[in-house]
Order: structure tokens, then sequence, then C-alpha cells
């Protein structure tokens, strides 16, 4: 698949249910409600993209401010549909939202990552690279103590503080 046919846009309500179905064709990740993707595509919107090629979605990164901290942006999941990884699809989203005028004011990246999942991890340490920042791990929701034994834990990934000319120079 060629990157530059594919279009990143601000999602909205429309496209909630398309996120529900990509979402479950992306094993590891957590299946949500589908209310939970429509409030994601709606009240979310200005901090997740969607990506489009010929009129289907292939990639949905949801993500929000986090409310007590106004300078870090939480990245809570991150799809690219199987037919379009490999190609630098999941870096461009998340470029996408960190260049928005909505994110003047992030100059940190939070995510969490269980332990065995690679690809997020390259991600998000080529994200670090990229913005020239430094990436510390510590533990957000445990595997015992927070997820009753059901689910691997989930370890927290901080990204920054990084510059706006580093955000500025990220290929989107
Ligand atoms: C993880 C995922 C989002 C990556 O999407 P993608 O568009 O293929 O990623 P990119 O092409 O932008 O790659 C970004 C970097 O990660 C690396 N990478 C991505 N997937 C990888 C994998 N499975 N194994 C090793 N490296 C991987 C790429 O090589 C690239 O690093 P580089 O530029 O240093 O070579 C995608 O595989 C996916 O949706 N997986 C299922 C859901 C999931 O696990 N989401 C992440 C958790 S929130």
């Amino acid at each position: 698949m060629d990157i530059n046919k594919i279009t990143l846009k601000v999602p909205n309500a429309g496209l909630g249910s398309l996120v529900h179905k990509l979402i479950s064709e992306c094993p590891p990740l957590d299946t949500n409600s589908m209310y939970c993707n429509l409030l994601q595509t709606h009240h979310f919107a200005a901090t997740s993209v969607a990506a489009i090629h010929q009129s289907q979605l292939i990639g949905f990164i949801s993500g929000y401010i986090i409310p007590q901290r106004p300078d870090t942006l939480f990245i809570w999941q991150v799809a690219v549909s199987p037919k379009a990884r490999g190609i630098g699809l999941a870096s461009r989203m998340l470029s996408d939202i960190l260049q928005r005028p909505e994110c003047i004011h992030i100059n940190n990246l939070e995510t969490s990552i269980t332990a065995s999942n690679t690809g997020s991890w390259k991600l998000f340490e080529r994200l670090a690279r990229d913005l020239n920042a430094p990436l510390d791990k510590s533990i957000l929701f445990d595997r015992f103590h927070h997820l009753n034994d059901e689910h691997d834990t989930e370890h927290l990934v901080h990204i920054g503080p990084f510059e706006k000319e580093h955000i500025a120079a990220l290929n989107s």
C-alpha cells in the first residue's frame, strides 16, 4: 500500500462503528464497547486520528490530554490494519496528532504497553528518538494489583520533555 494515498483526518462519530471493527481486527488490543469508540471519535476527536484508504478505515489512534496534566498527551490505542502495516503509518498518525493546534502546549507523551508487544515498543522508541527525548518506563497497571490476574501488566511509557522544533520536524 502506498502511504501517499492514505488520508489522515480528525475522526467524527460517523466512524465509531468502523473503529470498533478495526480494533477487533488488531489483537492484542482490547475491544471496547461501541459506545466507548463513539466517545473517542466525538469528544476526543481533536486528539485522535483516522487513516482512510479508498474509503476504508485502515488506521486509528485514540488519545486525550491528561486532565490533571495539560502538557501531556496520553495515547490510548494504536490500530493499523494488517494490510497497512510496515509502511510508517502508525508513526505518521502520531505525528499528525502532535502537530495539531490543540497540542500546542504538549511537551510530554505517555502510553502503556504490555511487555510482549514488540511492535508497540518499537513504535514508541522510534518516536522518542525522532523527538530527541528520553523514554522512561514504570508500571501503570499491575497484573495482580490492578488487573485481577486477567491481563498482562501495562507498563507506563513516558516520553519527554520534548521541544517544539522536534515536533515540527516529524514526518506527518
Ligand atoms: C504496532 C502497530 C500499531 C505498528 O503499526 P505500523 O504502522 O506498522 O508501524 P510503523 O510502520 O509506523 O513502524 C514504526 C516503527 O516500529 C517498528 N515496528 C512496527 N511494528 C513492528 C513489529 N511488529 N516488530 C518489530 N518492529 C516493528 C517499525 O520497524 C518502525 O521502526 P523503525 O522506523 O525504527 O524501523 C501495528 O502493528 C498494530 O496495529 N498492531 C496491533 C495493535 C497493537 O499492538 N497496537 C499497539 C498497542 S497500543
